[in-house]
């Protein structure tokens, strides 16, 4: 059999790094199919109750008699074993190095026969030198196998090759990526920024010479250093004019480093043995009492989101078109940081933070000594969390992105002493491997955190949850400042609204959704309002995470014994990627950029009339006015709550939580529905107009709406588009309820590769052609060809006989 590798690199005739794209999998090693990786194996389904049922108290909610929580990693089949196997070629003479940038879970590496390494976490990244293994000039066999237990995660981990696998082949002398580290020293007044750069060589060096080359982001050459090489190699580099690096500017030079040996007196050339290529982002970050959280000398607060690392219906199986699109959407909603809940990013995950702009908390357990689920990580804490905090430290650090570390969440050795001598200890561990970025973790036991001393070891003391016990803390914080490491934890499905609207915590309904108003949280969480409070009014705070910018798979809480709820209600947007109303309250306070206008809910009730629907705004504008049919129904502004409100030490109650949420929403709570359109006018402080929002009752369904987040793919096999569907009437006004039965047929230069319409208690796959819209929509996704030209997709309503085509190209871009 033949398998294709494809070279996506190739820094110097000396350097090869391949990406080792197909292999064949088995569940059994006996039936194999060729695969593609990124690849998870569970997310087809087919969902199943009985996948990982877990009979668990989960203590960190509160709870302490043991049921049965049927969806909480997702009720998919990722249990169990998995194999993969490919060949590949290493020139004679050459050096080989195998980079895993995670692998679910547990793997064992084989080359050619022989056991060549293995690694027990999931989610981080490991190298194995297989040098030693290979037949040089040969074809070589690799073999991973893999294996996930029941139990041992508290949401979906996925399961597999889920993130890139690359061979890197070197001659006799190599940079090591993981010992280099570039970092920025300081940027002076007029801009000249300082860099030292610590490259480290592996191999034999005699009369080596390395160069650093540093070019713009145009590719022009800003500065050249040369110096003599032993094995670790010390620059200082200064740049001029430089361009920091920001969320709001995400500028990126590119940072050469080639080992070389001048021949120029025999031959007149210089000979490259190695060199490598980096994008380099110069900038500089600082916490301190005064100023909290300064990035390039400016301070400002993170308004974060917590994201897990899968991709809804992708799984966990990594993409780059996947990872952009998400954080386009975070973006837009005015968030400027990610903590990568709960465990260690990817590189491609980092790549696109670096060069969209978020600023990144990379984290790394869930649990130490103690276990949250029977089989998880703290099996292997012990013997193992070293390591894995040097691989994510080592793996991560010349990324610009990466502003923090975090050591943990929500930890349960909180109280302990020992639990506070680990936190130093791996606290330092990051600190001698770099320096320069400080170390969190979430706690959610304040008071047993600041007992033990636990919180006051942190660089940056940061709290889940609980705010109001926030100017309690920091009394105790000598550092002067918290971060809201996890936060909110508010609960609604897309474009659901139930009645009467109420103000409620733990609040479950028949059907396992929730509401679109924004009104229900669970018994540790909030609402939005408590920490937009908590981060105008209380100096000491720098920032917060909110959980979570997208939903994810796994952990439905409030639904964690309700099948068949299998995802979580958390998310700012649905699994989907389609933002809930709460996106666009985050995006009125936070997106400084655009204004926001949004008016919830839909306006149509059939069976309603004449019954009480609220209406609410949520703008970044201070006051509106509402008309129904025409008919004004009053001018709102946004209420002054003062903080003495929030301050008050003990958990909103559901009257304190509507009086709050009146500081940032416009609420007309007596509105009666008739159907027609409402229409919100906003006015700004000096009462002018500023702009207005309709929303209109949908008639009967006549087509169907196809909307593709891309104009044109790249034809690299790997290239996704998005396409929202929904139902609209004869003027294109959409169906907020439609709940048809869609399927899809995609042909040409592309193929199908999933749906998902956000709806948490589907038991539909992700991985077939047909799929209910909604609430009104689903989101197709596409995956380019390998050629150029056009993929042409059709979705079907087969009862209503409506279908719609639209065609995207697919294009070579060199
Ligand atoms: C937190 C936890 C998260 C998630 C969240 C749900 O306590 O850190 O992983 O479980 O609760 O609200």
């Amino acid at each position: 059999m033949m398998l294709i590798l494809t070279s996506f690199l190739s820094a110097s005739a000396q350097r090869q790094v391949t990406n080792l794209k197909y292999w064949e999998f088995s569940r059994d090693s006996l039936n194999w199919t060729r695969v593609r990786i990124p690849h998870d194996w569970a997310i087809a389904g087919p969902f199943d109750k009985k996948w990982d049922l877990q009979k668990v108290a989960i203590t960190q909610n509160g709870e302490t008699e043991a049921t049965e929580k049927s969806g909480r990693s997702g009720a998919l089949p990722w249990i169990g074993k998995g194999y993969y196997k490919t060949t590949f070629h290493v020139e004679k003479g050459k050096q080989a190095e195998l980079v895993f940038d995670g692998a679910m879970s547990e793997p064992v590496v084989y080359v050619n026969g022989r056991k060549v390494g293995e690694w027990k976490y999931g989610y981080n990244a490991f190298r194995i030198d297989i040098t030693p293994y290979i037949h040089q000039g040969k074809e070589n066999l690799l073999q991973v196998s893999l294996n996930n237990r029941e139990e041992s995660s508290r949401w979906y981990p996925g399961a597999g090759l889920y993130r890139p696998v690359r061979l890197i082949s070197t001659g006799d002398v190599k940079i090591d990526d993981w010992g280099t580290f570039i970092t920025t020293e300081n940027v002076s007044s007029k801009g000249r920024a300082k860099l030292h750069a610590k490259v480290k060589l592996d191999g034999r060096m005699d009369k080596r010479m390395v160069r650093l080359t540093i070019l713009d982001a145009e590719g022009k050459v800003k500065t050249v250093a040369n110096k003599k090489a032993n094995t670790d190699v010390d620059f200082d580099i200064f740049v001029d004019h430089a361009q920091l690096w920001s969320p709001e500017n995400p500028y990126l030079y590119q940072l050469k480093i080639e080992v070389l040996a001048s021949n120029k007196k025999t031959t007149g050339k210089e000979t490259v043995f190695d060199d490598e290529c980096l994008k380099y982002g110069i900038r500089t970050i600082s916490f301190d009492k005064t100023n909290g959280f300064m990035l390039n000398g400016k301070a400002r607060k993170f308004q974060g989101v917590c994201l897990h690392h899968d991709l809804g219906p992708l799984g966990a199986a990594v993409n780059k078109a996947a990872l952009i699109r998400q954080v386009k959407l975070m973006k837009d909603m005015g968030a400027d940081a990610i903590r990568t809940s709960h465990n260690m990013p990817s590189q491609m995950q980092m790549e696109v933070y670096d060069s969209l702009g978020v600023m990144v908390m990379a984290e790394s357990f869930d649990m130490w000594f103690y276990a949250k689920c029977k089989n998880g990580y703290s099996r292997f804490f012990k013997e193992w969390a070293d390591r894995d905090i040097e691989n994510l430290v080592r793996a991560n650090r010349n990324h610009p992105s990466l502003i923090m570390y975090s050591i943990g969440n929500e930890i349960p050795d909180q109280w302990s002493k020992e639990g506070r001598d680990e936190a130093e200890h791996l606290q330092n561990i990051c600190h001698q491997l770099d320096p320069t970025r400080p170390v969190t973790q979430g706690m959610d036991r304040a008071e047993d955190a600041l007992k033990s001393g636990f919180a006051q070891v942190m660089d940056i003391p940061g709290f889940n949850y609980r705010v109001y016990k926030y100017g309690r803390n920091i009394k105790q914080l000598p550092v002067g400042f918290l971060l809201g490491s996890e936060t909110a934890s508010t609960v609604s499905s897309r474009g659901i609204y139930k009645f009467p609207v109420e103000w409620n915590n733990d609040k479950t309904w028949e059907d396992g959704q929730l509401s679109g108003y924004d009104t229900e949280w669970c018994s540790w969480s909030n609402l939005p309002e408590e920490d937009f409070m908590a981060m105008e009014d209380a100096p000491y705070t720098i920032g917060q995470f909110i959980w979570t910018g997208i939903d994810y798979l796994g952990e439905p809480s409030p639904y964690d014994e309700y099948w068949p709820s299998r995802s979580s209600y958390f998310g700012a947007c649905d699994l989907a990627g389609l933002p809930k109303d709460r996106y666009y309250l985050y995006r009125s306070v936070w997106n400084k950029k655009e204004h926001t206008i949004h008016v919830l809910p839909h306006w149509t009730w059939p069976g309603r009339e004449g019954k009480k629907t609220p209406v609410f705004c949520y703008t970044d504008y201070p006051c509106a006015e509402l008309f129904v049919n025409g008919i004004s129904q009053g001018r709102i502004h946004k209420a002054k709550i003062d903080d003495a409100e929030w301050k008050v030490g003990h958990p909103a109650t559901a009257q304190e939580a509507e009086k709050r949420a009146a500081r940032y929403r416009l609420m007309w709570k007596d509105v009666k529905y008739t159907p027609g359109e409402i229409k919100v006018v906003t006015y700004d402080e000096d009462g002018q107009q500023t702009g207005e929002v309709m929303v209109k009752t949908a008639g009967e369904a006549k087509n169907l709406k196809l909307q593709s987040d891309r104009e044109s793919l790249k034809a690299d096999g790997e290239d996704l588009a998005y396409i929202t569907v929904s139902l609209v009437d004869a003027e294109g006004t959409e169906i907020p309820n439609a709940t048809d039965a869609l399927s899809f047929e995609v042909s040409g230069e592309g193929t199908f590769e999933a749906v998902c319409n956000g709806d948490a208690t589907s038991l539909e796959s992700f991985k077939q052609p047909n799929m209910h819209l909604f609430a009104g929509k689903l989101v197709l996704t596409v995956r380019a060809g390998e050629h150029s030209g056009e993929i042409h997709v059709k979705v079907k309503d087969a009862e209503r006989h409506i279908e719609k085509e639209i065609r995207i190209p697919v294009i070579h871009t060199n």
